[in-house]
């Protein structure tokens, strides 16, 4: 059998994103039958980790309408062509991150994805559902085909994961304390990974994708919470209006400062108090309003783009 090669592109600041690839990798890379290359993308200026408030709000609106930023040049394993890619990202702001949405839109990312089978690989808290529509669109405009998806989160509760990430972003204290558990993708979700990349070695073997993202739900690989399906589309429209409201305002101006203060302010505020009612609104919607919502859940767990 000739050697196929998989190409990881990958972005971490923590460091999580790159354990969640190498383990979600093991099938590949222990076997002499695969070459994969791992490519890291980095930003001119690195982002600090821990954040300031402040620079953690600040950058929400150019990340949320997908800016491109400077990056680091790329090497030259991207002229290469690939068997597969597999594209370890994580959200920010409900949306690919600035350095994965910059890869995304720039012509190197677009020469490598174009032809080529596409896995999204996704760490983070919980909401992955739009910057993954966003991804999407991306694949499509460079020709890539999305074959399977799996997207490791923080399982604990919506209020409990935003509390235990903000502590871990802003203090870089990611351990339990209290009643509260570590923050991120629990070690045992990362140990697993490499089940997901087995199914994805299957059928890359098998050349047969039909059934794969099935199969990786049916493992575990992807969950969609109705209420975070109901979390996110709110969070869309409401993240679209502060992005241009905060926006509007020159980098570095007054007027710019006091509207990142506001939006520092009314966020986690909204997270916290919309959790509950929505978890209650989608449990009515259940019965309700069952078809409608059941379908939407079925849509992101799936690599369709509508
Ligand atoms: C600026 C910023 C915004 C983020 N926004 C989201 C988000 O919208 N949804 C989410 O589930 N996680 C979000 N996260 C968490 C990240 O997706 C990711 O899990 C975390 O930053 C650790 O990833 P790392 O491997 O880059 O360290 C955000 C993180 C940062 C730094």
């Amino acid at each position: 059998m000739d050697q196929k090669k998989i190409l990881v592109v990958y972005f971490t600041q923590s460091g999580q994103m790159l354990s969640i690839a190498r383990q979600f990798c093991e099938p590949f890379s222990s076997d002499p039958n695969y070459n994969v290359t791992f490519e890291e993308l980095k930003p001119v200026s690195p982002y600090p980790f821990p954040w300031s408030a402040f620079t953690f709000f600040n950058g929400f609106p150019e990340a949320f309408y997908e800016k491109p930023i400077e990056l680091m040049p790329f090497s030259d394993k991207l002229n290469d062509r690939y068997d597969l890619v597999i594209l370890a990202y994580q959200p920010w702001f409900l949306t690919p991150s600035p350095v994965f949405s910059t890869f995304l839109q720039s012509d190197a990312g677009k020469k490598v994805l174009g032809g080529t089978k596409a896995v999204t690989l996704i760490g983070c808290r919980n909401m992955w559902l739009g910057a993954q529509e966003k991804v999407k669109k991306r694949l499509k405009t460079a020709g890539s085909e999305l074959v399977a998806n799996v997207a490791l989160v923080d399982r604990s509760p919506n209020v409990v994961s935003l509390v235990t990430i903000l502590r871990w972003l802003l203090w870089g204290r990611k351990e339990k304390f209290w009643v509260f558990p570590a923050a991120g993708v629990s070690e045992e979700d990362v140990a697993v990974s490499s089940k997901y990349g087995q199914i994805i070695k299957d059928a890359l073997n098998d050349n047969k994708w039909a059934a794969v993202q099935q199969k990786l739900n049916d493992n575990g690989a992807v969950d969609v919470l109705p209420n975070l399906v109901l979390m996110e589309s709110r969070g869309q429209r409401a993240f679209g209006i502060w992005s241009r409201f905060i926006g509007g305002a020159p980098i570095g101006s007054l007027s710019r400062k006091i509207r990142v203060y506001i939006f520092m302010f009314l966020l986690p505020t909204a997270v916290v108090i919309l959790s509950p009612i929505l978890a209650i609104v989608s449990t009515l919607m259940l019965t309700l309003k069952k078809e409608e919502l059941l379908r939407d859940v079925n849509y992101f767990k799936g690599n369709a783009l509508r």
